[in-house]
């Protein structure tokens, strides 16, 4: 089907304050922009300038003329720190904040398509309902994790849930449909543990699960992912939300439709600065040898958890790139500040610590070798991409479930979850590495194969993005 070359639909949309979500929101923008929408991109304040100081806004505007970018305060004072535990505090101000802000916008600059973010539900539907703007639901999380926490209502129904304590952390949930068996009590998403992370963000399980189910409200509801990757949790999703959009993976999708898009800092739609000192690193390493370590952008660890990674990592006798930002040490109970001299040699000699990545080109790089990841979705679909196994130590929210269909579904890579010590550092980085590179690897480039089918002209996420612009343009009318 021929795009149309102009459009009256304008299309608003509105992404939770963070980096994994602005990222592959902004990727959906240029796609839709591409195809002569007209997009306006709802941003934080204190999100918006940190994309205007570490991505390059100005070309991406000069690329997509029918795009632009909008404001908001995010109703916090300046200084707030918007990381670690109050990581998730500026999604709550937007929350009450937003909604007078949010309704003007859709009135004033005559939105006739909202695409909010999931986890916006109730205040997207709201508003736009308000107005009379038809509404579709943006998820960054995978369909797998999404139907789990559709689901948590019937778990509780079932007994299956709540998770009684440590002890109980093992137990087999049966009863999600498509899902069976699949996941343990510690595979749920953290929201339903009764202990959680330090540092972790306070988000309760009540608010995801009622957030959730407010996008049976929406007109549709769009999922960075493909279908090969997520079938069975697709499949039943499909029965209760009839319009499911499924574009993914989104940073690939992007970069086939508009290949001009060669300018690293535009590609990453980074919030931070990149330190790409790491590519010459890379380039002078032997093929597929380097381990890529990286937690996100939200993931905090105390000290001593960042020496058991440090020492797995230097005994494993592998080269690593490791990404440590400068807000990812929370206090820990370590009285002693001093980093052993062992791990300063074992560094200098194999690897390198940075502060931010342009991590789509890191691991497409051949030196690349494995990802040890939190597996937040955006991490876990690029790693997909790139055909790269992965070490999982999920953290929070989705992460956990992600981090199950890593090792237990696809068969790419060992979770290591709940554990932070360096010998099953080191033994699982050389298992993936080495001992058991082959079989990773196998299963990691079916899925890389898969992905780039799904994307390109006639697959399902090419098609089902087409499918979506139809669908915007007919709301819109
Ligand atoms: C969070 C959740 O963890 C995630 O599961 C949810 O879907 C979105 O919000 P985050 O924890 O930051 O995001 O992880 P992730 O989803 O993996 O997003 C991180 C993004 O930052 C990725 O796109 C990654 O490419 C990028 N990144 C990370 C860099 O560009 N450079 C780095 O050095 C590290």
């Amino acid at each position: 089907m021929k795009p149309p070359q102009t459009s009256s639909a304008h299309v608003l949309i509105f992404p939770c304050p963070a980096q994994g979500h602005v990222n592959s929101m902004l990727n959906l923008a240029q796609l839709l922009a591409l195809r002569h929408l007209h997009v306006t991109f709802l941003n934080t304040e204190h999100t918006h300038n940190r994309l205007t100081r570490f991505a390059d806004i100005e070309s991406l505007l000069a690329r997509y003329p029918t795009l632009r970018f909008k404001t908001i305060p995010d109703g916090l004072p300046e200084e707030h720190p918007r990381s670690g535990e109050r990581a998730a505090e500026p999604l709550l101000s937007l929350k009450v904040h937003g909604k007078p802000l949010l309704r003007d916008i859709l009135v004033k600059e005559k939105v006739t398509c909202l695409v909010a973010d999931g986890l916006f539900a109730k205040l997207a539907n709201d508003m736009a309902e308000e107005v009379g703007v038809a509404t579709i639901h943006f998820r960054t999380i995978g369909a797998s994790c999404f139907w789990t926490y559709f689901w948590a209502p019937y778990l509780f129904q079932s007994n299956e849930l709540p998770v009684t304590g440590e002890e109980d952390m093992d137990r087999i949930i049966s009863t999600i449909p498509g899902m069976e068996n699949l996941l343990r009590c510690r595979d749920l998403p953290s929201f339903c543990r009764p202990n959680r992370a330090k540092g972790e963000p306070i988000i309760p399980l009540e608010t995801i699960v009622s957030e959730t189910h407010q996008t049976l409200r929406a007109r549709a509801v769009i999922f960075n992912t493909f279908d090969d990757l997520e079938s069975p949790a697709l499949f039943h999703l499909r029965l209760r939300f009839p319009t499911i959009f499924t574009v993914g993976p989104l940073h690939l999708h992007r970069a086939c439709r508009a290949p001009t898009a060669t300018n690293t800092k535009t590609s990453n739609n980074s919030m931070r600065e990149e330190d790409t000192s790491c590519m010459a690193w890379l380039d002078s390493q032997p093929l597929r040898s380097v381990i890529y370590v990286s937690f996100g952008s939200i993931t905090t660890m105390t000290r001593e958890s960042l020496l058991e990674f440090w020492y797995g990592l230097v005994n494993s006798k592998m080269r690593f790139l490791w990404v440590v930002r400068s807000d990812m040490i929370t206090a820990g109970e370590g009285k002693d500040e001093s980093v052993p001299a062992e791990l300063v040699e074992g560094t200098k000699e194999r690897g390198l610590m940075v502060g931010w990545v342009p991590q789509v080109e890191v691991l497409a790089h051949k030196s690349v070798g494995a990802f040890m990841t939190h597996c937040g979705w955006n991490s876990t679909i690029e790693s997909v991409v790139a055909g790269v196994p992965m070490v999982c130590w999920p953290y929070f929210a989705d992460q956990q479930v992600n981090s199950r269909l890593v090792s237990d579904s696809w068969k790419v890579g060992l979770d290591m979850k709940d554990v932070c010590d360096r010998n099953v550092v080191e033994n699982m980085v050389n298992d993936v590495m080495v001992n058991r590179k082959e079989e990773f690897l196998q299963s990691a480039e079916k899925l890389a194969i898969l992905a780039r089918k799904n994307v390109s002209e006639g697959g399902p996420s090419y098609d089902n993005l087409d499918r979506l612009i139809e669908f915007i343009e007919l709301i819109s009318q």
